[in-house]
């Protein structure tokens, strides 16, 4: 068991080495690892926090999009000529008079990524329902709209592929594979082949997808809801064809994004045309029914899970064959077997993948993308084998607990998982379990309890931040990076609070803007563990200086005292060997200088290249416990217990919020969401928050979420992992198995339907 090993190299004493003055301990002032309420809250609750259309120009014209009705075929006639006549229209744009737009580079770094790198009105061909076809532009949104509708497009229509079944179009991938699966498997008394099913999922974010476009007759300044200004940047200046410096993307604040929004959409660039050709401002939202077209989902999978067994309950054989729905021109994968070659021991593995083309937009990543539906399957199946070996499934987990990553043969870098399962099964009182279906009863209804692990990925991307300590005792801190609503302003407040011992409210945090040094993505999680080294490296810098500037400046305290002398704690400059308090506050430094402020850059490299010594990743486990009522075939979700071991948790605050907002979306992911395609036109039938079901309020199950904070400094010095994707993962599969131990039914296919509970037993 590697339960509690953590590999990372601990700081060792200088044996040798006195250092020229002993430092002294005294207490640090930080927030770092408090409960700290969100900084940009106020904003919010206000109304004040100014949202990308909320952006109003002198001139701003409004775009609506015409979105095709057929999901294939040809578009053989646009008539745009009673559109073009209508009130306060100034253009009905469409192939034939939008400009040029270009095509997306390759991109596998993350830096000039699109998921659907086709420019919008590239070619007549429709090969998904809603794929834009023209845009109308006008004085007011209502006028766009009437002309959007007004423009009469006749097709040559294709009977659409949105089958549900999948098969493999493309060829099938070996992910993973070690020793002789089929052979043990054959050879195997306890087995289990089943299939799993997860439908195409749309993110439903609640700020729609929007784009703002300034065009000034040399530069874009495009106002978007991006997860990733950068990246949006380099993608627009390709796609409009302009020069990187004549292109600013601007998004303040987000109305989440649950990966929708990483990579930009061709609204983005028939918007950007717009404001080119008319040389006016230009606002286009997209409304939820487009959402659900054009902006990307999860997409649908079928994922076979073969595992086999000793009577101990040893895995011998592991085999995952997945495929996932794409769209025709795009190659997105849905990589549900991020997690299943390191997640359990076994001497036999096969993790294979393939894509199945169909005419849907392109699909792309939602909140843990992967391993999100991955687990749903295998963790559904560990159950189900663990029922084979009447056995405990805590038990088969802690059996098949590998002792290194057997995927990547690397030892971890810090894997907790078992000490979750300890503590989630205590918090849970999961020894009071009654393993025999519906034999649990509480005030008359039956108990299912279920359990499932969680794993994610832990890496980080390249980040770049410059600090400003200036000289009324403020900080200001800079990236171009953004604020999805997970609290990374907050916590970037609170790592430059922490380095120089600051409170933080004299933090103040600039993001979301491409001018500023390059930032990362939020995306997979990797936000916080990303900027943490930037921050402080940029810190180290300007305290240099500072220092320096405290020896050189003529009757400052300092004055000719050596640099190697002089400390930063709680925000005053001191010697080390005595408190700070007394010492200097940093901003009277700055005032006996006659400096303004002092500046500081700091960048660190991300992780994805080079070789890796060890396996890093984060984990959870969810205790879920459902009532059933067979009478009127009523299922809750009445309780869960989640434990995740994500390292330092920098603010307990945002980061449970992180973890209980993943588990009402998978409770959704359970029971509710999946987009359903109609099978003549290929349309997303339920496109719309009363037709497409998410958990509300009163879905809500009592939630306990704790975390095993054990720091490990591979990413960074806090040892602090990412939060926003690990809580989702996992939930589904557990509420299946609670459902399961509650009804005797094994729902494979999500979401689980009260239809589903009416049948046998399984
Ligand atoms: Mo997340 S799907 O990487 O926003």
């Amino acid at each position: 068991m590697s339960d509690n090993k953590d590999s990372n190299p601990k700081p060792k004493a200088a044996a040798n080495q006195q250092p020229a003055q002993a430092a002294v301990l005294e207490p640090k002032r930080t927030s770092v690892g408090r409960e700290t309420s969100r900084i940009d809250g106020p904003l919010k609750v206000t109304g004040k926090a100014v949202y990308t259309s909320d952006h109003n120009f002198p001139g701003m014209l409004y775009a609506v999009p015409v979105g095709a009705t057929i999901s294939n075929g040809k578009v053989t006639k646009l008539e745009t000529a009673e559109a073009e006549k209508m009130p306060g229209v100034h253009a009905i744009y469409h192939r034939g008079n939008i400009g040029e737009l270009f095509r997306v580079a390759p991109d596998s770094t993350y830096t000039a990524y699109s998921d659907e790198p086709r420019p919008p009105l590239a070619d007549d061909t429709i090969r998904y329902y809603g794929q834009y076809v023209a845009v109308a532009v006008a004085d007011t949104f209502e006028q766009a709209k009437a002309a959007a509708d007004a423009v009469k497009v006749t097709y040559q229509e294709e009977k659409p592929n949105v089958s549900p079944k999948l098969t493999a179009d493309t060829e099938v991938t070996v992910e993973s594979h070690r020793g002789d699966p089929q052979k043990a498997f054959d050879s195997a008394s306890i087995k289990l082949d089943e299939t799993y099913t997860t439908p195409s999922e749309t993110h439903n974010v609640i700020e729609l997808h929007a784009t703002v476009a300034v065009f000034d007759g040399t530069k874009f300044t495009m106002y978007e809801t991006t997860q990733g200004v950068v990246n949006h940047k380099n993608v627009l200046v390709q796609v409009l064809g302009v020069a990187p410096e004549n292109l600013q993307v601007i998004s303040k604040f987000l109305g989440s994004g649950f990966g929708s929004k990483i990579t930009p959409w061709s609204h983005c660039a028939l918007a950007g045309a717009a404001a080119r050709n008319l040389k006016r401002p230009v606002k286009l939202v997209i409304s939820r029914k487009m959402s659900f077209q054009t902006v990307g989902h999860r997409p649908r999978t079928q994922q076979r899970v073969r595992l086999s067994a000793q009577p101990d309950g040893k895995l011998t054989s592991l085999q995952h064959d997945y495929l996932s729905h794409v769209s025709l021109l795009d190659d997105y994968k849905e990589n549900c077997g991020e997690c299943t070659s390191y997640l359990y021991s076994t001497p036999n593995l096969k993790v294979t993948s393939a894509l199945s083309r169909r005419n849907v937009g392109t699909p792309t990543s939602m909140r843990g993308p992967g391993a999100v539906p991955g687990l749903f399957a295998t963790e559904s199946a560990m159950d189900e084998l663990s029922i084979k070996l009447k056995m405990d499934p805590v038990k088969l987990r802690i059996i098949n607990e590998p002792a290194i990553d057997e995927g990547l043969n690397l030892p971890f870098a810090s894997r907790h998982l078992i000490g979750c399962y300890k503590q989630g099964a205590d918090l849970f009182g999961w020894d009071q379990r009654d393993p025999r279906i519906g034999s649990m009863k509480k005030n008359g209804l039956t108990l299912g309890w279920g359990t499932a692990g969680a794993s994610w990925i832990a890496e980080r991307f390249p980040a770049e931040v410059s600090v400003l300590l200036r000289n009324d005792g403020t900080v200001r801190v800079a990236s171009a990076t953004q604020d999805i609503g997970t609290g990374t302003y907050t916590v970037f407040a609170q790592v430059v609070g922490d380095k120089l011992g600051i409170p933080i409210e004299k933090v103040e945090v600039v993001l979301g803007d491409s001018s500023l040094p390059a930032g990362p993505m939020s995306g997979g999680s990797m936000g916080i563990a990303s900027i943490i080294p930037a921050v402080s490296k940029a810190i180290e810098r300007a305290v240099d200086t500072l220092l320096t500037a405290a020896t050189k400046t003529p009757n400052s305290k300092f004055s000719g005292t050596k640099k190697a002398e002089l400390t930063v704690t709680n925000g005053q400059v001191h010697k080390k060997d005595q408190l700070s308090k007394d010492g200097v506050p940093f901003e009277r430094i700055l005032k006996e200088a006659n400096l303004n402020n002092i500046s500081g850059k700091g960048t660190s490299p991300g992780t994805f290249s080079g070789k890796k010594q060890t396996s890093v990743h984060s984990y959870g486990v969810h205790f879920v416990e459902v009532t059933w009522q067979e009478e009127i075939a009523r299922l809750r979700v009445s309780r869960v217990v989640t434990v995740i071991d994500a390292g330092k948790i920098m603010n307990p605050k945002t980061g449970r919020n992180q973890i209980e907002g993943a588990i009402v979306m998978g409770l959704g992911m359970a029971l509710f969401e999946g987009t359903d395609y109609e099978p003549t036109k290929g349309a997303p039938i339920n496109s719309s928050l009363a037709d497409y079901l998410v958990a509300v309020n009163a879905d809500m199950p009592k939630m306990d979420v704790h975390f095993l904070e054990v720091p490990n400094t591979e990413l960074n010095e806090y040892g602090a992992r990412g939060i926003g994707e690990i809580g989702l993962a996992g939930v589904a599969a557990a509420i299946a198995n609670a459902v399961h131990h509650a009804t005797g039914i094994r729902v494979r296919n999500l979401p689980i339907r009260i239809e589903d509970l009416l049948g046998e037993t399984t």
